[in-house]
């Protein structure tokens, strides 16, 4: 039988930087604890001081010298994604990250809200955020083996639809089967369209998707609340197909440290329906491979956010300087 890769099999990350956003809270958390208990340098955005100062602290009291640093972001809002981006940038100039972690996510919010650039608040939080995030940091990222953007998708994924004329449910709103399961297909689609693009750009960083099967953490009284709706009842009737928030952030670590992840590839956990049990290869639904659909929402996620890959098309035209763009307002 297999050996089951654990957190032991995470190689030293002595040297390595790491920004991983929503690790103030469960699988975020134990991810970056992982990697601060690696050696690896880890940038820890939450949405407020406080709660990004009480994970560093919590990583402390298990790591005591480890390498931390408290910041902030609010991925449903552009501004706060460009001024996280330019402090990271200012602080850490020049391809200074070897890692960005798209974590943060929200589940299942019960009527439908709009953010203030106007997106509706999953797909902005879930998808949007991290597109825009993503592409603002790529040009920070080491053009090296071993550097990485891994992108938090969901096996709810399989059961979303990207829907062109209901991207932010303004006609109707769905809080799970609707508006959760497109921003976590899409997140999916992002992950799989962004390593066609570095690898036609001949970069050796990687793109790689991860889900966490179903995992004990927040989502899933953040969202749907802790009352009896029928979402909250679904997800206790699975409780007893449910893993803890270490064991749902293994499939991340793996994507974000093995040497034996694949270019594009898509992990979570090996046991029943996907839902817990050790990393391993995932499926990856037929609507994510969709390349039409990929490049029509590559396009439509820079005109909403206002950023560009640009820097991808720099790698092959030495002289063109990486100007990003950012949305006018
Ligand atoms: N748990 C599961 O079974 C499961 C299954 C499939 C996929 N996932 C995915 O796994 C990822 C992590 O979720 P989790 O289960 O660890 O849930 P969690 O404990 O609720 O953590 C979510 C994190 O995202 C942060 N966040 C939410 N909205 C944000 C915003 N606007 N800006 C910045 N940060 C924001 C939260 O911050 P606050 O503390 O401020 O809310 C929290 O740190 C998500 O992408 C989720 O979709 C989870």
């Amino acid at each position: 039988m297999k050996t089951p890769w654990t957190a032991k099999n995470i190689p030293s990350q002595q040297g390595r930087r790491v920004v991983i956003t929503g690790a103030n809270s469960g699988i975020g958390f134990h991810t970056a604890l992982e990697l601060a208990r690696h050696g690896a340098e880890v940038i820890l955005p939450a949405r407020t001081e406080t709660k990004a100062q009480g994970a560093v602290e919590r990583i402390r009291a298990e790591v005591p010298d480890a390498k931390v640093l408290a910041e902030i972001i609010d991925l449903a809002d552009q501004s706060s994604i460009r001024a996280f981006a330019a402090r990271t940038i200012e602080r850490f100039p020049g391809q200074s990250l070897d890692l960005l972690i798209n974590n943060a996510g929200v589940m299942a919010i019960p009527t439908r809200e709009v953010t203030v650039d106007g997106f509706e608040r999953q797909f902005a939080t879930n998808y949007l955020g991290p597109f825009a995030l993503t592409a603002l940091l790529l040009p920070s990222i080491k053009p090296q083996p071993g550097s990485r953007i891994v992108t938090l998708c969901s096996n709810a994924g399989k059961y979303g639809k990207i829907a062109f004329d209901n991207l932010q449910s303004e006609r109707r709103y769905s809080p799970m089967f609707g508006a959760y399961t497109q921003a976590k297909l899409a997140d999916l689609i992002f992950a799989l369209e962004l390593q066609r693009r570095l690898t036609a750009a001949q970069s050796p960083i990687l793109s790689v998707g991860a889900h966490p099967g179903y995992a004990v953490t927040n989502l899933h009284d953040s969202g749907p609340g802790a009352g009896n709706s029928p979402m909250k009842i679904l997800l206790n009737l699975l409780h007893p197909l449910s893993q803890d928030a270490h064991h749902g952030a293994l499939p991340t670590l793996f994507a974000a440290v093995s040497p034996t992840a694949q270019p594009g590839g898509y992990y979570g956990p090996d046991g029943f329906l996907e839902t817990k049990g050790n990393p391993t290869a995932a499926k990856i639904p037929a609507a994510a491979t969709d390349q039409a659909v990929a490049a029509r929402l590559w396009e439509q996620s820079e005109r909403l956010t206002g950023t560009t890959f640009a820097s991808l098309g720099s790698l092959t035209k030495a002289d063109a300087p990486y100007v990003p763009s950012v949305l006018g307002k």
